[in-house]
């Protein structure tokens, strides 16, 4: 079933839009998990859930890189709790650039039980690992603490403010070094 990876509790997979997109609007339909996430969301309906999982599955398969945006599946129950990604970073003009970030998206439901920390643990070392990252970054709206914890309990150090990304929005910036890992 196409599985990157898998941890302790977690089993990192492909989304598979057929299938999935009842449970991914568990997570985008909803606007708590979408709050910091920007334009398009929460997703209005199942239809166009599936629509957007086929265009993101879409394009990360013609980029056939390495990098994507993979479903986060609970092995004791086999439900979809989240996404992990690790990607491209876009620059101020949105244009690809050679940074790398790590990000993640938990179901409400299933927040506060460390699955964020344990499946971006194992983003990091795909990253580092599988994709030779000598460095991997994290963007994070100043407002979403909880997503800033994560960054900590993934050892991730605080860089600053930064607007080199997404269109030149202020977001704080983390690094891990692979080198520190
Ligand atoms: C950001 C987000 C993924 C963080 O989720 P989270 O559940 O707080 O983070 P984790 O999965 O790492 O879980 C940590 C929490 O679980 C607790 N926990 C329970 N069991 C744990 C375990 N075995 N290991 C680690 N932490 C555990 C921790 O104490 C912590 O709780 P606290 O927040 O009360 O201190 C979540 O808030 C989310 O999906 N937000 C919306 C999407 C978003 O904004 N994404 C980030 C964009 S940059």
């Amino acid at each position: 079933m196409a599985i990157l990876f898998e941890t302790e509790r977690l089993m990192i997979r492909r989304w598979i839009p057929e299938r999935d997109a009842e449970q991914a609007f568990e997570i985008y339909g909803d606007p708590k998990v979408t709050y910091f996430l920007g334009r398009g969301f929460p997703e209005p309906n199942i239809e166009s859930q599936r629509q957007s999982l086929i265009r993101v599955t879409e394009r990360y398969n013609q980029l056939n890189n390495g990098t994507g945006f993979w479903a986060i599946v609970e092995k004791e129950t086999t439900k979809i709790v989240g996404s992990i990604i690790i990607k491209q970073l876009p620059g101020t003009d949105n244009v690809t650039t050679d940074d790398y970030e790590v990000g993640w998206h938990l179901r409400r439901a299933d927040w506060g039980k460390g699955y964020a920390t344990e499946a971006g643990r194992g983003m990091l070392a795909y990253g580092f690992d599988i994709l030779n990252l000598p460095v991997i970054y994290a963007v994070v709206k100043p407002e979403n603490h909880a997503s800033i914890a994560v960054t900590q309990r993934l050892g991730m150090k605080p860089i600053g403010r930064t607007n080199k990304y997404y269109g030149g929005v202020e977001l704080l910036l983390f690094q891990l070094d692979s080198s520190l890992v």
